[in-house]
């Protein structure tokens, strides 16, 4: 099992560029299946939970070619409409292939993704949507099997959808079952993240009918057929978050490129409030964070698109441990997202949860020492803990980092960390 060892201290400077968006990324994979002929796209981070999704589309028998950051991939021939537990345990964003098999063969069989580390995390809006559009699902074994075969054309029906819970890859899932549907699907209360728009802009490039993406009303006029197109997969705006942090808390000046300011409103206004000071050139999509180091602690409330990112949760908590002052961290999109906080406290964090608010007092400094990474976001927050600790900080369990973050301690150490993979 890899670890990361990272001697703190050192003040992060230079310039990184931001991968493209791994949540933006799995879903416009799993949007190929809609497509008769190839679809080509770029900025395609090599990541694990990608290379995941990229052999799941492959055992279904969709033919991928895939060099450095570009990947084709060509829907003619789809043999298997399954998406085994073995693949599903691994990732559950493969429940997005439930949607583009249904909209375009009529049946899927998908394993439920079982429980996840940072909450229950159910899938039961993605199917509550797809049964409102006729599929007819059942639970079986541990499987969604789901089947359109006796709908009109087989096809789904298009609906009015109100979503109980903004959900993100539910709204995803829905919009590309929708956009081969018979007819017109609204769907209300969507998420709104700029994935979600990404995964609309490829689908429109490929023929889809969509309006009000980004909004929380989205409308689909379901189409006969997808081709394929070429589309260049959005930056990571947590990605970006994260390197961001870093600068701030090292007390350091770090330029990021590729990184675009629009989709980071909230998190640049919390990183302003602390002490940074942040400049973003929308021409160039560039933004550049400088920090003294002393920052002031800020208060953090996790909501939906254009609010303050959960998956930014977890870095703000660790800018908070070593920030002056106290700040209140409350998360209300996941029921157990604070694992990072045991694991900041064996580095000297001084923090208590009441329920999904943790309490965080700022510490003159941080130990260095050995912590387990739990879960995609809590990994990234030990690292930005151990750039500012003293001594020697071991994570172990970085496959976890694996999934979300590419090429991590290359670029940090270009930027002047000390960053070690054993
Ligand atoms: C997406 O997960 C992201 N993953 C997550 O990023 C992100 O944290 C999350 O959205 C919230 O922004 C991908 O896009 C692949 P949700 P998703 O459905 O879609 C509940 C990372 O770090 N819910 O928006 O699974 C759910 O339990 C990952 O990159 C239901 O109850 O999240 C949660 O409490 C972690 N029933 C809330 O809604 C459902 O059918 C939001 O979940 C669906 C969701």
């Amino acid at each position: 099992m890899d670890k990361l060892i990272i001697q703190g201290g050192n003040r992060l400077s230079g310039e990184v560029t931001i991968s493209g968006a791994k949540n933006a990324a799995l879903p416009i994979l799993c949007a190929s299946l809609l497509a008769e002929t190839p679809l080509k796209l770029s900025s395609v981070a090599a990541l694990k939970d990608i290379d995941t999704t990229i052999k799941l589309l492959d055992m279904m028998g969709v033919k991928i070619a895939r060099d450095a950051d570009e990947v084709s991939l060509d829907a003619s021939d789809v043999q298997s409409f399954e998406a085994t537990y073995e693949m599903v345990k691994t990732m559950r964003a493969s429940i997005l292939v439930l949607g583009p098999l249904l909209a375009r063969f009529g049946t899927a069989r998908v394993s439920l993704p079982g429980g996840c580390a940072i909450g229950s995390r159910p899938v039961d809006l993605h199917i509550k949507g797809l049964q409102a559009m006729g599929a007819a699902i059942h639970i079986t074994h541990g499987y969604i099997q789901a089947s359109t075969l006796h709908l009109p054309n087989r096809r789904l029906q298009g609906t009015r959808y109100y979503m109980d819970l903004v959900t993100v890859t539910g709204t995803e899932n829905l919009m590309m079952a929708a956009a081969l549907a018979e007819g017109k699907t609204i769907l209300e209360n969507a998420a709104k993240e700029p994935e979600v728009v990404d995964l609309a802009e490829c689908l429109i490039k490929m023929g889809a009918n969509i309006t009000g993406a980004g909004t929380d009303v989205i409308t689909i006029i379901g189409v006969e057929k997808l081709k394929g197109a070429d589309h260049n997969i959005v930056c990571d705006r947590i990605e970006a978050g994260t390197y961001m942090v870093a600068a701030a808390m090292t007390g350091g000046e770090v330029k990021l490129k590729n990184a675009r300011a629009d989709l980071l409103d909230a998190v640049i206004e919390k990183l302003r409030d602390a002490g940074a000071e942040v400049k973003v050139s929308k021409v160039e999509n560039t933004i550049t964070v400088k920090s003294d180091g002393k920052l002031k602690a800020v208060n953090i409330r996790t909501a939906p698109h254009p609010a303050f990112p959960t998956d930014m949760q977890a870095q703000f908590m660790a800018l908070n441990v070593v920030a002056e002052g106290v700040a209140k961290v409350t998360e209300t999109i996941f029921e157990n997202r604070f694992m990072h906080v045991q694991e900041m406290q064996r580095l000297g964090a001084d923090i208590s949860i009441d329920g999904n608010t943790a309490l965080v007092k700022g510490v003159e400094f941080l130990d260095g020492a050995t912590v387990m990474a739990t879960d995609l976001r809590a990994s990234a927050s030990l690292v930005l803990a151990g750039l500012v600790a003293r001594g020697e900080t071991v994570i172990e369990r970085i496959y976890h980092l694996d999934r979300g973050y590419e090429h991590l301690e290359a670029k940090f150490n270009a930027l002047g960390a000390n960053v070690k993979r054993v």
